[in-house]
Formats: structure tokens, sequence, C-alpha cells
């Protein structure tokens, strides 16, 4: 691997700070939102009050990450700390003080800073009163936010994320987009608008970062899940294509190119859909397609797709595969408790897939295991995300030195525990085991689980020693 490769984790600081209305913060999205269960699984939420109270730990988690040999680490600036109702016309500035400290913290450690701009952390005023990204004042309110937090940030920060999983908008339009979908419109209508508002956001803040500093280097972000043909039925074969241009190149293709791709401009005009799309737009977002320095995202998992072979209609069968709910399985992999499929070598494959569509450098900015784990004698003995990782990163390495892939670095998810995006305290992640519970808070003690000193040992020998051989 590359002497600069940056090696690290990501972090979403709405599911990890708590820190609830402190120092001006508002109310954002993921504190408002009302779970809906991942199928299968039984509710146990926890409110965002607390969280894992990263807001008061943040110096102890950092020294964690610093003791792990951290290159890099991603954090999300949760906007409504900085703009608590979204329409607000200053920025609080102790929201903007904690994360220069954070900054400031992380640099004066010899970590690389990493930092996402929007994580579903909309105020959620901009939700109720605005409708979130489905109405475009919410555009410049997210360009006026960026402004204030890479104004602040500037040379101290090299490294930003535009928008995270941008194109999840239209599946979890509330939590990604601020934005709740009107009676009268389909599901189809608002992945369309939702597209493309989210595509001049993320050009919005394009323009803004490289106005403020052009050495800075920007990345769009998707999380990122192939989807392969269920069989090998020419039918199948075209469904898959169409759900990955949708599902996965859409905000790529649109960011690289800075115009909409035909196959979605397609997609619109047989639908009759009326996309708001001006000319000032068209202009922002064909100038940040020439800024954009590289193409982020995660991956946990690949999905499989398959025809409807009693749908005749071609519009209704390419909405049944792009809002397909059936939740079918790879015959060929496990999943986590949760259903998530474990397919290590798919992280490869994503690689070489983007690599060879966009031709620019990418960067793994989430990747990760969710398990229910329990801390005994001041332990958790995680060998099962270990070996989740050890495939995983066997799997990028393949693509850096065999295929020739450029990869700037690799970023777990994630550091410490946290509520997962359904605000479950059960389906941990982290390297470091926080100890509360999900109706009792604890004493919230930091415990680093052995996946910690095995990912310090990968790091530490630049991913060449990943054997699980840990005394711990
Ligand atoms: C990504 C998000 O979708 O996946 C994270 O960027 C999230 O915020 C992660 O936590 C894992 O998903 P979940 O639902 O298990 O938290």
């Amino acid at each position: 691997m590359k002497k600069d490769f940056l090696w690290g984790a990501a972090l979403s600081n709405v599911q990890a700070e708590g820190g609830y209305l402190e120092d001006g913060k508002g109310l954002n999205v993921y504190d408002t939102l009302v779970v809906t269960p991942e199928k299968g699984i039984v509710p146990m939420f926890c409110d965002t009050k607390v969280a894992t109270d990263h807001y008061h730990h943040y110096k102890e988690d950092i020294d964690l990450m610093a003791e792990m040999g951290f290159k890099a680490y991603r954090f999300s600036v949760v906007w409504s700390r900085i703009h608590p109702q979204g329409d607000d016309e200053v920025p609080n500035q102790k929201g903007l003080d904690y994360y220069e400290d954070m900054v400031d913290y992380l640099l004066e450690k010899g970590i690389e800073p990493v930092v996402s701009l929007v994580h579903f952390d909309m105020p959620d005023h901009l939700l109720r009163k605005y409708n979130g990204f489905l109405n475009k004042q919410v555009i410049d309110f997210y360009a006026k936010h960026v402004e204030a937090v890479v104004s602040r940030l500037q040379g101290k920060v090299k490294y930003w994320l535009t928008y995270n999983e941008i194109n999840l908008a239209p599946y979890q339009s509330d939590l990604v987009a601020g934005a709740y979908r009107p009676d009268d419109m389909s599901l189809a209508e608002l992945f369309a608008h939702l597209s493309v508002n989210t595509a001049i956001a993320h050009a919005r803040a394009v323009e803004v970062i490289k106005r403020i500093d052009a050495k800075a280097w920007i990345g769009g972000m998707i999380g990122h899940a192939p989807f392969y043909p269920l069989t090998c039925r020419s039918e199948d074969i075209i469904a898959a294509d169409f759900k990955n241009k949708m599902h996965n190149y859409l905000p790529f293709d649109i960011m690289t190119s800075g115009q909409l791709p035909e196959y979605f401009i397609n997609f619109v005009e047989k639908r009759n859909i009326d996309i708001l799309f001006n000319e000032d737009e068209k202009q922002v977002v064909k100038d940040a397609s020439e800024k954009l320095d590289y193409l982020a995202f995660s991956y946990y998992r690949s999905g499989v797709q398959s025809s409807f072979d009693d749908i005749e209609d071609l519009i209704e069968l390419e909405d049944a595969i792009l809002f397909d709910q059936r939740g079918l399985k790879n015959p060929h992999y496990t999943a986590n408790e949760w259903g998530w499929q474990i397919d290590a070598e798919g992280l490869r494959y994503s690689l070489i897939d983007l690599y060879d569509r966009y031709h620019k450098p990418l960067f793994i900015v989430e990747n990760g295991i969710g398990i229910d784990e329990k801390l005994v004698d001041g332990k958790v003995y995680d060998d099962e995300r270990i070996s989740y990782y050890q495939k995983h990163i066997t799997s990028l390495k393949r693509a850096v030195e065999h295929d020739g892939v450029d990869l700037l670095g690799y970023l777990a998810w994630s550091p410490i525990d946290f509520l997962s995006s359904h605000k479950e305290i059960r389906k941990r992640y982290g390297f470091v085991y926080i100890n509360r519970d999900f109706d009792d808070l604890l004493d919230l003690k930091r415990y680093p689980k052995k996946s910690f000193y095995w990912y310090q040992k990968v790091i530490k020998s630049d991913g060449e020693d990943l054997e699980n051989n840990i005394d711990y």
C-alpha cells in the first residue's frame, strides 16, 4: 500500500454525540425521527439525548484513535449545532468552536480530519417548515451552512465530503434529505426531484469550498451496494443493470459529467415528471464536475436483483425494481443478525467497477459490521468483527495491488460504539465498547475491544499483518 495511505475510521457525530440541546444546538431529523425497525428486528430504540456521549468524551475518544495509530478520521459537523433552525441568519459560534477544537486536537495527534457536511443531521425546522431538500430554498440554507463551516476550518481540513450517502436521499427521504413525500407525489417523482435537488446541493457545496480554499480536496459520497442479477436470465441482468444505474451510479454520473445522464432523462420523460432544473443550476452542476477531486463510498454489503415476471408494463416493472421491498437474498452469503449479507469480495468488485467507470481516486469512508455485544469482565472478544475486516481489507488490497485501483484510504466503521441509523445501541460497530444499555446509561466508560488491538497492528504494518493473533 502507498506510504500515505489513509488508514483510520469514521463516525457520524449525530449518532454518537448526545449533548442534546447543549451550547445552542437545535433539534435535527435524527433526534425527531420516528423509526421503522429493520426487517425482523424487535423495536428497541434509544433516544438521542446522550447517545454514547461523544460530545463530552471527544478528546478521550480521539486519544484512543491515536493509540490505534489512525492516519485519518472522518467525522461530521452536525448541521443543527451550527445552524440550530437551519434558516438562522448567523451561525452558532459555540458549535463552530466545538468542531474547531476537535480538528485542532486531531491535528495535534497527527490525524488527518475528513469532514462530512451533512450526515442525517438537517435541522428539524427545515423539514417541518420547508420539507427539506424537496424545497430549493433549503439548498441555499445548506450552502450557507457549508460556507460557515468551511470558513472556520479552512486551512486545517483538507478532505471534505459534501453529503453522506447522497444516493439514499430518495429512499430514506426524512433522515437523509429532511423531506416527507407529499400524498400526491409518487415514489418515482420523489426519486426524480430529490436526485436533482441533492445534486444541486452537492454542486453548491463544491463551489463554496473551492472558493474559500482552492487547495481543499472534495469528494462526493454514496452508500454503495452493488446489485448482482439473482440468476443469469437476461431479464434479471437487465433488472440489476437498471437498479445499479438508478441506485448506485446516478449521483456519481451527475457529479463527474456535470449533467443528467440520458437514462435518467429517459426515466423522467417516460413518466412525464417535470423536474425543475434551471440554466443557472445546470451551470453550477457543470462547474462543480470540473472541481471534484475524489469519489467516496460506504460499503457494507451487496444485494441481488431479479425481474418481476408478472409485470408486463415496463414503467411499472422499473418502479417495482427500483423500490423493491422483497428483501431478496444472495444464496451464497451469510448475514449478520440484521440480515446484512457479508460479501467481502464485493468490495473489490465495487472498487474495480467504480474506478473503471469514473477514473477518479476512490476513498472507502465506511465499512464494518454491526454486532450485538456484551461486556464481560471489561472485555469484548469481537472475533467476528476481526474476521469481517480481515476479508474486506484483503479484498481492497487486491483491488489496489493487483487491479491497479487508485485508493486514497480506508476508514472503518467505526472507532467507537454509537446508535445505529435506527437508533439502536444493540447494533454495535466500534473498536471501542461504550458501556451503556438500551434503557440504562450505566457509566459510559470506554473499553477497547479485541479488534482495537488487531486494527492497531494492521495500521502499524500498513495492512500487511492481518493475522488474528492478539494477546488480549
Ligand atoms: C451508513 C450510514 O448508512 O451506514 C451510517 O452512513 C450508518 O450513519 C451505517 O450508521 C450503518 O448503518 P446502521 O443502520 O446499521 O447504523
